[in-house]
């Protein structure tokens, strides 16, 4: 069965907007535990919209599965990895002026330069995902970072606008993920997935991880987090063999 990482980054977007303690994405993670999923996912963003330094300290010491944080190739965010030592790291491109994640990480011809970032990294045990386009260079590079895995970006695909578009953007992520796991690479998907949209890649093998925040935090707005969490892991559930 493929697993679920919930990305909790929106408790704390509630939160922030008060400045104040509540509500926690650190109780936030304990109730997504408690509805079966397998990791924790945080982006930490160099401008701290949401997530900020104590949560991924006491993330550390509170998550129970895994935890997987986000962040941008940069020496700051190297640093308190390093220091705080997640499961798993993933790199993701940033933005100041985006909304969200808009794109994959460009890994062409940086190939050397991630290596070297991530080389400290993996030397400490942690594990490491880049986060990219469905496109089989990108993939290429990718093999060539010692990332042992890669996170596909979905969002194209999830904000497709047409059936035909939709297909296409299927497609694509499909061949990618082919691809990538000729080349040994484990990989998850994420952006943009909800609880219908997710349902094409049932019958894909090979999927380790969903990577999934939004439509987990709004639907646990009616329901619980626990439960919201609980639903999608039914749904994964019937993707196994
Ligand atoms: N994967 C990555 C790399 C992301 O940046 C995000 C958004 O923070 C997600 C997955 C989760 O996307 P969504 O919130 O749309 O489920």
């Amino acid at each position: 069965m493929p697993l679920l990482s919930v990305n909790v980054d929106h408790v704390a977007t509630l939160r922030q907007a008060r400045l104040g303690q509540e509500p926690d994405p650190v109780l936030g993670a304990h109730e997504a535990e408690l509805g079966g999923a397998s990791g924790i996912i945080v982006h930490l963003r160099e401008d701290r919209r949401h997530i900020q330094d104590r949560d991924v300290e006491i993330l550390r010491r509170t998550v129970n599965t895994r935890l997987n944080l986000e962040m941008a190739a940069t020496r700051e965010m190297q640093q308190i990895a390093l220091a705080v030592g997640p499961d798993t790291v993933c790199l993701v491109p940033e933005k100041r002026q985006e909304l969200t994640t808009e794109g994959g990480l460009n890994c062409l011809g940086r190939e050397g330069e991630l290596s070297a970032f991530l080389a400290p990294l993996l030397e400490r045990e942690i594990q490491a995902s880049l986060f990219i386009d469905a496109d089989l260079d990108q993939i290429d590079a990718a093999s060539q970072t010692g990332a042992q895995f890669i996170e596909l970006h979905t969002g194209h695909y999830a904000d497709a606008r047409t059936p035909a578009e939709r297909q296409a953007e299927l497609d694509k992520i499909l061949a990618g993920i082919r691809h990538a796991q000729g080349l040994g690479l484990k990989v998850n998907l994420g952006h943009g997935l909800n609880y219908v949209n997710v349902l094409p890649f049932a019958r894909v093998p090979g999927i380790h991880e969903y990577s999934i925040g939004h439509s987990i935090m709004a639907r646990a707005i009616y329901t619980g987090l626990r439960q919201a969490t609980r639903d999608m892991v039914d749904i994964l559930r019937g993707f196994a063999d």
